[in-house]
């Protein structure tokens, strides 16, 4: 008896072939939604351009200071680039920890703390006095005005701050540079997670040209034509645009393949109606941990083919949303095959025993027209937030 039920309720997160196809035809509508002047207020996907034009050519060069807020670790970074023939990236990094009453408390502790960290980072590493150009690796959606300006749209993944939703968060980062009185920055990028993976990525492999972020929440990013971002004047060239994935469906597309349980994760999460939160992820380690102690051997199995099924739909899901995006840049290059690699970070991806090859066959099965390579990042965001930050200095040196 107690078989049939777990077989029944799992029966639930099984997802056929033509379903994952489905998913993936919907995901090409609400990105083709994201990036139309028309529909993009009300698009869920929002399809967001970064300004990033181009990958990283070998010419970067210079010694960058980065953060990283958003995933798992917040960190500062000195990262020192050297061009030339024999190409170096030199990193340091120190995490420090965001306590949970600063990610629920007002903007300006957030800033205020974030600027204590960089601080603190400067101190150790001996540099106080350098005025060295910074990298915000700003993993929230942002709608962006041009490399240095992003404002916060929503919060999402557990942060709840006062005072920053609707804001620029260079200039919150800015002012609490300023309130400190301490040193003198040069913020010239904000940086998506998931435009940071692609640069790190496409600094050893060009053919890298997506990002894909599968951790605290899940993203992705890829260089769409200028002429498709309606968004952005100019239809010459490429530019990065940061999908934010997380939202599909929160405008009830997704709504017959979502289970009570999808629901009720949401319903209990702190934003509600959003990707689910860090907060919950915690609880449900906590709890796992509670169970491996006191549980039996029944219950282990029990807990482990669950897992199974979730993680399996999970990585499913993930390979249908890569599948549009690999097959659109296809279209968009008007080519019969694709070859792409796609630079991936977050701990799920890294430490699941087999959601990367789950989401690799699915791609495959999805998109048999691309071939698709997927390619770990290592450094984590930093050093592509610095990648990107070089170009910027470039681009303004060159303007004035
Ligand atoms: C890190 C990147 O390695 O991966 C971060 O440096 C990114 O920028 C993170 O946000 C995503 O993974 P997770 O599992 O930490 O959310």
């Amino acid at each position: 008896e107690q078989h049939r039920l777990i077989a029944e309720t799992l029966a639930e997160f099984k997802l056929t072939h033509e379903q994952l196809l489905q998913v993936k035809k919907r995901m090409r509508m609400e990105m083709e939604a994201g990036m139309k002047k028309k529909t993009h207020d009300s698009a869920k996907v929002k399809m967001l351009p970064t300004f990033v034009r181009s990958t990283p050519d070998g010419t970067e060069n210079g010694d960058f200071l980065a953060l990283d807020l958003g995933g798992t670790n917040f960190r500062v970074l000195l990262v020192k680039i050297r061009s030339g023939k024999r190409r170096t990236v030199e990193m340091h990094n120190k995490i420090y920890a965001i306590p949970v009453e600063v990610m629920l408390g007002t903007g300006e502790e957030l800033f205020d703390h974030i600027v204590a960290c960089i601080s603190d980072f400067l101190d150790y590493m001996g540099i106080k006095g350098a005025r060295l150009p910074l990298g915000f690796t700003f993993s929230f959606p942002c709608k962006q005005t041009s490399l240095d300006a992003g404002i916060l749209l929503n919060w999402t993944k557990g942060f709840k701050a006062t005072d920053c939703e609707g804001e620029d968060v260079v200039y919150l980062l800015r002012e609490g540079i300023k309130r400190r009185e301490e040193f003198d920055l040069d913020v010239v990028a904000v940086v998506n997670d998931t435009v940071g993976t692609m640069m790190t990525c496409a600094y050893e492999d060009p053919n890298c040209e997506i990002g894909l972020i599968v951790g605290t929440g899940s993203n992705a990013c890829y260089m769409e034509e200028m002429r498709n971002i309606e968004m952005v004047e100019g239809d010459q060239g490429r530019m990065c645009v940061n999908m934010e994935w997380g939202a599909f469906g929160d405008n009830g597309c997704l709504d017959d393949i979502r289970t009570i349980y999808d629901k009720a994760v949401d319903d209990y999460s702190l934003n509600a109606g959003k990707q689910s939160d860090r907060l919950a992820l915690l609880q449900v380690r906590a709890i796992l941990q509670q169970l491996g102690l006191n549980s039996t051997c029944d219950d282990s199995i029990i807990v482990k083919t669950v897992c199974g099924a979730v993680s399996r739909r999970a990585a499913q899901l993930c390979g249908a949303g890569m599948a549009a995006v690999v097959d659109k840049i296809r279209e968009n290059r008007g080519l019969e095959h694709l070859e792409i690699t796609v630079g991936v970070d977050g701990t799920l991806y890294k430490l699941h025993p087999h959601f990367s090859k789950i989401m690799h066959q699915t791609v495959k099965d999805l998109a048999p027209k691309c071939d698709v390579t997927f390619l770990l990042s290592e450094d984590g965001s930093g050093k592509g937030a610095a990648l990107i930050t070089a170009v910027g200095c470039r681009l303004r040196d060159a303007e004035q």
